[in-house]
């Protein structure tokens, strides 16, 4: 096992109504919020109203920063840094999925800073050690955030989409109840299922052996696939809403990486190429991207295909290369399945972008840390996701 550390401060309410408890979590950490909300789904479920209320319940006024957008922009957490100066806010409470949480994650180190966040994301700014109290209420199951310290915002002027993150910046306390992610659309539903998927995926294929990290991504992606296909075929159904939550907290809350140093996160970065040039979906970009780039590794990573291919789909054939093509095959027709895209065509990316694509990919030096990527390596995978 490679040498690890493991933090995780954040406090988790998981469970039916645990926004009951929002109050007596919240009001230890002052008087003054600032709300963050994404563009339509938390007023249309009603949920906006609802912690709206809870803020005049516990006494705490509150100011809204509203419209945040999928795949998220640096300019609009600038936007909301002012308004919680202006109003000197003592805590945020970020109500959505990944990219509110992310962008309230950097308002809360941008409160603390006079440049904008997006020079932390640059690595032009010094590591924040402050940040303002965090709380998320989660309504869409994917990326983990409310469970970590990373946060991930781009710049379209420049083309780039960056992670982030420090130990300052894990929510406070994260209330997770499956129950608001009822109303997740079956897409959204999909690219959720698939991005958690990809964080065990990315963990997996990391530097080092560590049996029980292996044996915990083969169970997350197993129940995700099980869980995944009960939600798309019965949105309503609680149960698979909940496994799903708590599968995608599981997948990047720390405990995939243990002993594997950190992963490997080169099909992230290179679906950071995808979202910012063409705004599709982050799950989306992965389930088209991952069959790609397992097959492009093939030979090397037969055995570990095999290991998935008998510990998630059940399959045990002597033969590595078979089962490592089957794991890879059965990926693919899960995905398809539940409705996410395996296939650049199908979110309209055809092969006239191609070099727009190619320039991007190395203008970012977009890379694995196990895994390198060349500009060979670029065209390679690309010529597999036609
Ligand atoms: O904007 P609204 O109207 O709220 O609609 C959102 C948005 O259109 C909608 N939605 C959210 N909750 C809903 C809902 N619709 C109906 N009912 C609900 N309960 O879903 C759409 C997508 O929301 P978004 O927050 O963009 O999705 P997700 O949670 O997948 O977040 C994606 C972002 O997270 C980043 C990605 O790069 C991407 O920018 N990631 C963050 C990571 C982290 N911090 O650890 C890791 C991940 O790898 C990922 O990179
Ligand atoms: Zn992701």
């Amino acid at each position: 096992m490679e040498n690890f550390k493991y933090y995780n401060p954040t406090k988790v309410l998981f469970g039916n109504d645990v926004l009951d408890h929002l109050c007596p979590e919240i009001t230890a950490y002052g008087s003054k919020a600032l709300l963050v909300i994404g563009k339509t789904s938390v007023k249309t479920s009603g949920l906006y109203a609802r912690v709206v209320s809870l803020m005049n319940i516990c006494g705490i006024s509150h100011y809204t920063y509203e419209g945040i957008k999928a795949n998220p922009l640096y300019q609009d957490a600038d936007e909301a840094v002012a308004l919680a100066k202006e109003k000197q806010v003592d805590m945020i409470i970020a109500i959505g999925g990944g990219s509110v949480i992310d962008t309230a994650k950097a308002i809360a180190m941008g409160f603390y800073v006079n440049h904008s966040v997006w020079d932390f994301y640059l690595q032009k700014a010094a590591k924040p050690t402050q940040a303002l109290p965090l709380f998320t209420i989660l309504t869409l199951a994917a990326t983990g955030t409310e469970m970590n310290s990373g946060t991930v915002l781009q710049n379209n002027e420049t083309g780039k989409k960056l992670g982030y993150s420090a130990p300052c910046l894990f929510p406070k306390v994260s209330f997770l109840d499956p129950s608001l992610t009822l109303t997740v659309p079956p897409n959204q539903t999909a690219y959720g299922v698939s991005d958690l998927i990809s964080h065990a995926l990315e963990q997996f294929f990391g530097k080092g052996e560590s049996p029980l990290s292996d044996l915990y991504t083969a169970a997350v992606i197993k129940l995700a696939v099980q869980y995944g296909i009960q939600a798309i075929e019965n949105p309503s159904n609680y149960e698979a809403r909940e496994q799903i939550m708590w599968l995608a907290t599981n997948a990047l809350n720390g405990t995939l990486k243990a002993g594997k140093n950190a992963g490997d996160w080169g099909v992230h970065d290179y679906e950071h190429t995808l979202s910012v040039l063409f705004d599709i979906a982050h799950g989306a970009g992965l389930s088209i991207l991952y069959p790609a780039w397992l097959k492009h590794h093939q030979p090397g990573i037969n055995s570990k295909l095999a290991f998935l291919a008998k510990n998630v789909f059940d399959v045990d054939d002597s033969d590595q290369t078979t089962a490592a093509n089957f794991f890879i095959q059965k990926l693919a027709q899960f995905y398809t399945q539940i409705g996410t895209p395996t296939k650049l065509s199908e979110v309209d990316i055809l092969p006239t972008e191609k070099n727009k694509i190619l320039d991007n990919l190395k203008t970012n030096k977009v890379n694995g840390s196990v895994y390198k990527l060349t500009e060979v390596d670029y065209e390679a995978i690309l010529e597999l996701m036609w």
